[in-house]
């Protein structure tokens, strides 16, 4: 119960300091396996900027704007290309987010939104 609640008040921390905008390089984009926290973060900073359009947790109909739950997970390159420059009628994140956000994200999109860790 300790090491539980230990392990979330970090996670509120770390979200804390990506929220100003801090940064740190736990998870590298060809990981396989994500952190935990990061998926957390991740999901944090999906809901902020990723959710008005792509849905709450993900979930959307994927007719007009793509299901991320279908997103090719071994394909990174193309997730930090897309979110990086835009894609279509989605604007470009180059200047709204850092290189690690993005990072975390794709811990929480390549994750499947931690069901597949
Ligand atoms: C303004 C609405 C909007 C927002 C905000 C938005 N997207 Fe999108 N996104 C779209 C649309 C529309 C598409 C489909 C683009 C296309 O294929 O023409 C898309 C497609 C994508 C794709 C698939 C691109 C591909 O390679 O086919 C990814 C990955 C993605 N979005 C991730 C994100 C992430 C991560 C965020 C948050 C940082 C985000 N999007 C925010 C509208 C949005």
């Amino acid at each position: 119960m300790t090491g539980r609640l230990a392990v979330s008040f970090a996670a509120a921390l770390r979200a804390a300091a990506l929220a100003a905008g801090a940064s740190f390089a736990s998870a590298t984009l060809a990981q396989a396996h994500f952190q935990p926290e990061d998926i957390d973060m991740g999901r944090v900073q999906y809901h902020r900027t990723c959710a008005q359009c792509h849905g709450h947790n993900m979930v959307n109909s994927g007719t007009t704007v793509y299901d991320l739950r279908r997103f090719p997970v071994d394909d990174v390159e193309r997730f930090q290309n897309s979110v990086t420059n835009g894609k279509g009628n989605m604007p470009s994140f180059k200047d709204a987010l850092t290189p690690q956000q993005i990072e975390l994200l794709w811990a929480y999109v390549g994750s499947r939104g931690g069901k597949e860790p």
